[in-house]
């Protein structure tokens, strides 16, 4: 069967990774999960003195771009490949709350976007992926054969996410995370580089309403089409 590219972008807490993740499996395709990329350079940079509360060396993050090994490995026993920065697994260090703040802002150096975005085309040469994130339609893959926008509002986005955290055991409040998304939000529209926006032929899903088993039937029955040629 042809293999093809699907694209997934949408607003911080959409679900965008879970049904990216769940389409992959189910279609024997790999998963990329652009984000970790841009939160591991962002675990590098608060590690290194480049980013804190009041500071951010952007040429110093410039300087230290070609130090920066980023890997995706997966071991059988484990649900989803993780994320290695410079040989060390940082898959569960990079969802903290703190990697969340500083990411949006290291996320609009041009530099840091060029060589992730190289590294992600790379990674999709062969196609059969599908990879989630900001730019992957707009960007990353241009021409990939199924791009999906998701949306949901932010309260819901926000809850979620406080969710997914809380589980984690992250001691943290509802407001910090709302905060910190509607801030995200409004970097990643505004920013000059690739900023986040709608792909002209990507499919708008607003998944507010809707549960991570109908969400998943939606977008599968869109790759099923698309991967048969009727649509
Ligand atoms: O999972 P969540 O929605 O919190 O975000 P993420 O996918 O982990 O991405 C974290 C941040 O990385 C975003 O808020 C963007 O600033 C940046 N990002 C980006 O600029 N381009 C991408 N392709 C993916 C993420």
């Amino acid at each position: 069967m042809q293999k093809i590219t699907i694209a997934i972008d949408g607003y911080s807490s959409t679900g965008k990774s879970t049904v990216a993740k769940q389409l992959a499996d189910y279609l024997g395709y790999v998963y990329v999960d652009s984000g970790a990329m841009y939160r591991a350079v962002t675990l590098y940079a608060m590690q290194n003195g480049i980013i804190s509360k009041n500071n951010f060396d952007i040429d110093k993050l410039k300087e230290s771009l070609s130090s920066i090994h980023l890997k995706f490995k997966k071991e059988s026993n484990w649900n989803k490949a993780h994320i290695f920065l410079n040989g060390k697994d940082v898959e569960n260090e990079i969802r903290n709350l703190e990697v969340s703040e500083f990411v949006s802002p290291i996320a609009t150096i041009h530099e840091v976007r060029v060589k992730l975005v190289a590294q992600q085309q790379q990674m999709g040469l062969e196609k059969g992926v599908v990879m989630d994130g900001r730019d992957i339609g707009t960007v990353v893959f241009p021409n990939a054969e199924l791009k999906i926008f998701m949306n949901a509002s932010a309260q819901e986005r926000a809850q979620r996410r406080y969710k997914e955290l809380l589980e984690r055991g992250d001691a943290i409040s509802f407001e910090d995370i709302l905060k910190n998304i509607q801030e995200r939000d409004h970097i990643d529209t505004t920013r000059e580089d690739s900023p986040l926006r709608k792909a002209k032929d990507a499919i708008e899903i607003d998944n507010s309403e809707m549960n991570l088993e109908d969400q998943f039937h939606v977008v599968l029955q869109l790759a099923k089409d698309r991967i048969a040629g009727r649509i």
